[in-house]
């Protein structure tokens, strides 16, 4: 069953149906190219048919394997940047519990490193290993990305100083490509514990596969629900193009219909600190897919209600080239009660006996009508709760729906030519053998 809900009614006051219907012809064409890979970025499609594709076999070979890592250590090292970690990290922070640092645990507890370059964050992320048992699972696709293969090598030189260099391999998965790169290499080498990322599959399109997978069911959680919920929605998006029938495509036309009408940025609002990460992976996925050829929605992401009395100030009087996508969960896990107070001190009396959930509920249709009363087109994207199998419906709508309206857009939203610039910047500001030429124009342009 599918249990996402789209809500595009508080956008009929700025653009009309037939605006969003105009794109039929073009979703139409989208759609066919997309599911029999015809299009841009063709053979970046593997994404596609993961969660069908997903066998109960590796399912177990994943669960058995995270077993395993979790009777050696309660410390558990995510080494990527991209999409090779902010998938995990999305499911993870949405199913953890939100202190689970300083929690009783059953499973490990995950940390993240390689997607940063920061000394400082380095160093006391060594403060922290040095005190505890811990194994490190480093993902990449390419194999040769800078910030985890600076991170890996630190902290395997510190892990091998712990172990020794013959036990520190059992302490390793490395997640990288079948045949390329330095990763690979090292993996067969060492022999570490190591798994393939699908030839087909991109960072930012990979939380379902192996990159997401061994850390998520490290972590503790359910991948097979997990797959089964992108599963579903896989069937469902893949039964119908028509905007009206079908949510991604219902998505992706309103979005490009706003954008038309000079709304080039979209907010995606949350209201759970449970929901950081997984913005920051939504973030990443349209960022990255559609921005390109001087084109493209900027996608930003807002945590309220914190940002409500931050950002919330630009949301409703600002610059009106913003529409807001609200990623609403209906019911929290769990349940707390505001206390009566017999001497009302706090003035808070009115809400005694209320649920909090109620209460941000609240501020979230409270938020909705000022911010659309404010000028601010505002879509309602909800499903019931945080669990693994509305996750993966969730991811496998935003990744659908995403590929669409890169291709509405006309870019290939599979590439990433772009993130290339400060890399080779960087390259040849660190002397890479090869940037020679560069660094010489580089050292100029800083002089000047
Ligand atoms: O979506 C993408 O392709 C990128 O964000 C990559 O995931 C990111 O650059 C990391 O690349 P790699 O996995 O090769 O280290």
């Amino acid at each position: 069953m599918i249990n996402l809900k789209l809500d595009i009614d508080r956008v009929l006051d700025f653009i009309t149906m037939n605006d969003i219907n105009a794109f039929q012809p073009q979703m139409d064409l989208h759609y066919t190219s997309l599911l029999e890979k015809t299009g841009k970025g063709n053979e970046f499609l593997g994404w596609l048919n993961i969660p069908q594709k997903t066998t109960e076999h590796f399912i177990n070979k994943v669960k058995f394997d995270a077993e395993d890592l979790k009777k050696k250590v309660k410390v558990v090292v995510v080494i990527g940047i991209g999409g090779s970690y902010l998938g995990s990290r999305a499911v993870i922070d949405a199913l953890n519990h939100n202190f689970s640092s300083l929690q009783e645990r059953e499973n490990p507890y995950i940390i993240y490193a390689g997607n940063n370059l920061s000394e400082d964050y380095m160093a006391d992320l060594l403060d922290v290993l040095d005190k505890h048992e811990y194994s490190i699972i480093v993902i990449s696709k390419s194999g040769t990305t800078t910030e985890p293969a600076v991170a890996f090598r630190i902290i395997k030189n510190h892990l091998e100083n712990k172990y020794g260099e013959q036990s520190a391999k059992h302490h390793i998965i490395a997640i990288t490509d079948a045949t390329k790169g330095a990763l690979r290499k090292l993996a067969g080498k060492e022999g570490y514990l190591s798994y393939k990322i699908p030839d087909d599959v991109g960072g930012r399109y990979s939380v379902l596969t192996c990159v997401g997978l061994v850390p998520i069911a490290i972590a503790g959680f359910d991948i097979k629900k997990l797959i089964t919920g992108a599963k579903e929605m896989q069937k469902f998006l893949a039964s119908t193009s028509s905007i009206k029938e079908n949510p991604a495509v219902m998505y992706a036309a309103v979005r490009n219909a706003l954008y038309k009408k000079g709304k080039t940025i979209e907010v995606l609002a949350n209201y759970s600190p449970n929901l950081y990460y997984l913005t920051e992976w939504w973030k990443q996925l349209f960022g990255e897919s559609e921005g390109k050829e001087n084109k493209g929605i900027l996608p930003v992401g807002m945590n309220f209600t914190a940002d409500l009395h931050s950002l919330g100030q630009y949301m409703q009087e600002g610059l009106r080239n913003i529409f807001e996508t609200v990623l609403s969960v209906e019911n929290s896990k769990r349940e707390l009660f505001i206390p009566m107070l017999e001497n009302n001190s706090d003035e808070l009396n009115y809400i005694a006996g209320k649920g909090l959930q109620h209460i941000n509920k609240m501020a979230e249709a409270g938020t909705m009508l000022a911010h659309v009363e404010g000028k601010i087109p505002n879509i309602h994207i909800s499903i019931p709760q945080l669990d693994e199998e509305n996750l993966g419906q969730l991811i496998y709508f935003f990744e659908f729906s995403c590929a669409l309206s890169g291709y509405t857009l006309g870019v290939n939203p599979f590439d990433q030519p772009g993130v290339e610039a400060y890399k080779n910047n960087m390259f040849a500001l660190l002397e890479k053998p090869g940037f020679e030429k560069q660094a010489e124009e580089i050292k100029k342009k800083l002089r000047s």
